[in-house]
Order: C-alpha cells, then sequence, then structure tokens
C-alpha cells in the first residue's frame, strides 16, 4: 500500500457496501471482517427513501461498535438535489467515529474543492477535531478523463475507486452486469487457424490501469470495482487476483462472502514478503561490498 505524509495508511482490502436502508445489515458488517464498510445513500437506494437513508446511517455511525474498522458514508453525486444536505448532515450529526466521505461519479476537480471546501467549512462549524478523508470513485467519461486534476484537487484524497456499472453507462457499453467479463467482448484467432480460439478480453482493463498509474502516482490507495455475482467465487476470485497482480490495494464488495477472499488476495503471501526481505538483504550486502 502506498501513502504520502498527509494519507493516513488504513488496509482497503475488502470495503463492504451496505446500503443505507438495510439497518438489519450494519451490526453483520461492523462484526465482519471487512477492512472499511461503506454506508451507502447512493445507488442502492431508490430516490424515495434518501432521508430515512440519510438518518439510519447517522443514527449507525454513532451507536454501533465498529471496533477497528474504517467507516465511510457514500453521499449522492454531486449533481443531485442531496449532495449538500447530505455532507451538511452528516457533518453536523456523525460522531468522530466516521472516517470518511465517499463521493460517486466525480467528474472534475472542481467538484472536489466544492466538497473540500463544505467539509472544511462543516468540521469548523461543529468544532470537529478528526479530519474526514476522501473517497472518490472514477466511473464516469469525465471522470476518468480529468483523473488527474481529480486526484491533486484536495489533501484529503484517501483513495481513488474505480466503478464499473456506471461506467459502463457512461461510455455506452452493451453490458449490464456490474463488473467482471462480458462474454462478446474478445478476439478470434486468425482465419490462416484451422481451429479458431475465441479470446474474451478484459473491457475495464484501460480505465483500470488508469486509475492504478494515477492513484499511486499521488499516493493514493487504488480499489477495483465491486463484482455483482456474489454467487460466483471463482469469478470474483479470478477478477481480484489479476487487479491484485497489478498493483490495486483492495476490492470493493457487495456481499459478506467476498470479505474474506478479498482480505486473502490483496495480502502479501508470505513467498512474497521473504523474497522482498531477501532482495533487501542482498542489496545492502551489495552496497557494503561497494557493488
Ligand atoms: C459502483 O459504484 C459501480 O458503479 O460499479
Ligand atoms: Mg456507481
Amino acid at each position: 500500500m502506498k501513502s504520502n505524509n498527509n494519507i493516513k495508511v488504513r488496509l482497503n482490502r475488502s470495503e463492504l457496501a451496505v446500503p443505507g436502508t438495510k439497518v438489519d445489515f450494519f451490526e453483520k458488517a461492523a462484526k465482519s471482517k471487512a477492512d472499511i464498510v461503506f454506508l451507502d445513500l447512493e445507488d442502492s437506494v431508490s430516490i424515495n427513501e434518501k432521508l430515512i437513508a440519510r438518518s439510519n446511517v447517522i443514527e449507525a455511525v454513532n451507536d454501533i461498535n465498529w471496533g477497528e474498522k474504517t467507516v465511510s458514508i457514500r453521499i449522492n453525486s454531486y449533481d443531485t438535489e442531496f449532495m449538500k444536505e447530505d455532507i451538511k448532515t452528516i457533518m453536523k450529526n456523525t460522531s468522530s467515529r466516521l472516517d470518511l466521505i465517499m463521493f460517486p461519479k466525480v467528474n472534475s476537480a472542481k467538484e472536489v474543492r466544492n466538497f473540500n471546501k463544505l467539509v472544511t467549512n462543516y468540521e469548523k462549524k461543529f468544532n470537529r477535531i478528526k479530519k474526514i478523508g476522501f473517497e472518490i470513485i472514477i466511473e464516469t467519461t469525465l471522470g476518468l478523463i480529468n483523473i488527474n486534476e481529480i486526484a491533486l484537487a484536495s489533501r484529503r484524497n484517501e483513495s481513488l475507486h474505480f466503478g464499473a456499472a456506471d461506467f459502463a453507462a457512461s461510455i455506452g457499453a452493451k453490458t449490464t452486469s456490474i463488473g467482471g467479463i462480458n462474454d462478446n467482448y474478445g478476439v478470434l484467432q486468425n482465419k490462416k487457424e484451422k481451429v479458431r480460439n475465441y479470446f474474451i478480453n478484459d473491457m475495464w482493463h484501460y480505465a483500470l490501469f488508469k486509475i492504478l498509474v494515477t492513484a499511486h502516482a499521488f499516493g493514493l490507495r487504488a480499489i477495483d470495482c465491486p463484482y455483482g455475482d456474489f454467487s460466483d467465487m471463482k469469478g470474483f476470485e479470478s477478477l481480484a487476483k489479476s487487479s491484485y497482480t497489478m498493483g490495486f490495494d483492495g476490492k470493493m464488495v457487495i456481499h459478506p462472502n467476498q470479505i474474506d477472499l478479498a482480505n486473502s488476495i490483496y495480502s502479501p503471501t508470505y513467498e512474497e514478503v521473504t523474497q522482498a526481505q531477501e532482495i533487501l538483504f542482498k542489496m545492502e550486502e551489495a552496497q557494503r561490498k561497494g557493488k
């Protein structure tokens, strides 16, 4: 995991989404092994339940024993009628147990600067001592184009996340699944082959790579998108292993049965740690010998 001087170092291997209306799930989420829980006011909550979800999550932050967990709230996006009131009500009424606010569908640095202004003003007004960090979801065409400026727009930024489902909609992709592969996105072997194998490609590779490179260039955590088919553990495992191998720090999860896998895949293996220690040892030795 990368860090720079401003950013709190946190485990972010598994980040569990909990809809703000599913109050029965809150205690379970707090007792789960997820590194971070984010209570959602956005896309898992219907328009007519936005206000009740808001008060549910505030109560949950304050009343539930979250133990060592990092606690986040995903608010509604910049262009909605709910965004400003989400921030104000959260900043006014949550205890210092709240660590992060997650901003979805971020399109520009200007949006982040405005979030920063609002949060900073309310931190002062409501005498909040602990500084709230930001999680940014990149899931629109504009968000991906403006990613560098977005990443640098606030010293509160801690992580860049990929939101595959909304990104698919934003680019006009002909897919409706949340993350994962699509059977129609692939290539057929050259026609001189007798048997022409079909290779499925990863249609999110460009977005993932750009998010990863930008996040780590600026010392932020890079967090992979959720995988919607929570009955497909093998699919989840292959996606998580591939993003861990690229350099991602963790993955958003939408079901408790994905937590253990994410925690183990995004932790370095014993062999990786031993190998890294050996490399360091050999480098120090070489330096001592003037090589
Ligand atoms: C997550 O927010 C997604 O859109 O996939
Ligand atoms: Mg989304």
